[in-house]
C-alpha cells in the first residue's frame, strides 16, 4: 500500500513520476497533498538512481488551484501564523530537474505548481491562469513573481488582474510552456524528455539546473559569475572526460554520474 493518499508515485528508467490524485476535486491542492508531494519529491531527489521527476495530474485537470473549500475556513491570522502550503517551497530546493506534464486545468495554485517545475509540457487541452482575484485573494505560491518572469509584466498583469485564462497555444507563444503536444501524447512526450535528461551525467545536470535557477533569481552579473563557477566545476567530473572522449571517438558516452 502506498504511504500517500493524495498522490501516486512510481519510478521507471531513472525517472520518478508523481501523479496528483484527488480526482473529485480536480486535483485541488490541499495541505495533505502539498505535504505528500513535497515529501515524495524530496525522497526522489535523494535517490541517485533518479535523474528527472515528472509531476502530472489527470486528463481533465493538472490542478484546479488550491482547495477553495479548505481555504474558505481560514482567516488572516491562520495564514500569518501557520503559512499556507509552505511545503511547496521544497520543490525550489530540489537538485533534480522537474517536468510538469499539464493536461486540462492548471489554475491558481495549479499554475503555480507547474511554474515551480523546470519545464512545462502541455497537452493541447491545457488551460493556464491565475483566477485568485475572483475569490478576492491574490496568488500566494509564486504567481505574481514567476508568471511575469515567464511571460512578461504586461501579459502577467492581464491574467492576474482580470483572471482570464490562456489556452496551451497562447501559453506556448508567451513562453510559459516548453512544448505543446496532442493530449494523447502528453505522458509519452514527458517521459521522453525526462528519460533524455536522466540519461545525462547527473552532476552535470544538477549544475545546469542550478545555473538556470540563478538566471531566474538574481542579477545578470551575479548569474554570469555563478554560471562560470558552475561551468568550471563540471570540468572536475569523470563524466566530462568520458563525454569529450566519446565525442572524439565518435561513440555514445557511458556516464557513471560521477
Ligand atoms: C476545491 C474544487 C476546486 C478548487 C474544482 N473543485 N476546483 N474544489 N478547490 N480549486 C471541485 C468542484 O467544487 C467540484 O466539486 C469538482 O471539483 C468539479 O468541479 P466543477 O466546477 O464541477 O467542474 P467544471 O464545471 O468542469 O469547472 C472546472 C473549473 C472550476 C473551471 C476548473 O472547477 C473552477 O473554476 N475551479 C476553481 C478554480 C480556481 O479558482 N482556482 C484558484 C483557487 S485559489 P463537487 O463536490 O461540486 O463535485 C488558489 C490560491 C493559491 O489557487 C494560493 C493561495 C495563497
Amino acid at each position: 500500500m502506498s504511504e500517500y493518499e493524495t498522490i501516486e508515485v512510481r519510478t521507471e528508467n531513472r525517472v520518478g513520476y508523481l501523479t496528483l490524485n484527488r480526482p473529485k476535486a480536480l486535483n485541488a491542492l490541499n495541505e495533505q497533498l502539498v505535504r505528500e508531494l513535497a515529501a515524495a519529491a524530496i525522497a526522489l531527489d535523494g535517490d541517485e538512481n533518479i535523474g528527472a521527476i515528472v509531476i502530472t495530474g489527470s486528463e481533465k485537470a493538472f490542478a484546479a488551484g488550491a482547495d477553495i473549500k479548505e481555504m474558505a475556513r481560514k482567516d488572516y491570522t491562520d495564514i500569518a501564523a501557520n503559512g499556507l502550503f509552505e511545503d511547496i517551497r521544497a520543490l525550489d530546493r530540489l537538485r533534480t530537474p522537474t517536468i510538469a506534464a499539464v493536461s486540462g486545468y492548471a489554475l491558481g495554485g495549479g499554475c503555480e505548481l507547474a511554474m515551480a517545475c523546470d519545464l512545462i509540457i502541455a497537452a493541447d487541452s491545457a488551460t493556464f491562469g491565475q483566477p485568485e482575484i475572483n475569490l478576492s485573494i491574490i496568488p500566494g505560491l509564486g504567481g505574481t513573481q514567476r508568471l511575469p518572469r515567464a511571460i512578461g509584466a504586461y501579459k502577467a498583469a492581464d491574467l492576474v488582474l482580470t483572471a482570464r485564462t490562456m489556452d496551451a497555444a497562447e501559453a506556448e507563444r508567451a513562453g510559459l510552456v516548453s512544448r505543446v503536444v496532442p493530449a494523447a501524447e502528453l505522458l509519452s512526450t514527458a517521459t521522453e524528455v525526462a528519460e533524455t535528461i536522466a540519461a545525462k551525467s547527473l552532476p552535470a545536470v544538477y549544475a545546469a539546473k542550478a545555473a538556470l535557477k540563478a538566471a531566474q533569481e538574481g542579477s545578470l552579473a551575479g548569474g554570469l559569475s555563478f554560471e562560470s563557477q558552475a561551468a568550471a566545476g563540471t570540468f572536475a567530473l569523470e563524466d566530462q572526460t568520458e563525454g569529450m572522449t566519446a565525442f572524439a571517438e565518435k561513440r555514445k558516452p557511458h556516464f557513471q554520474h560521477r
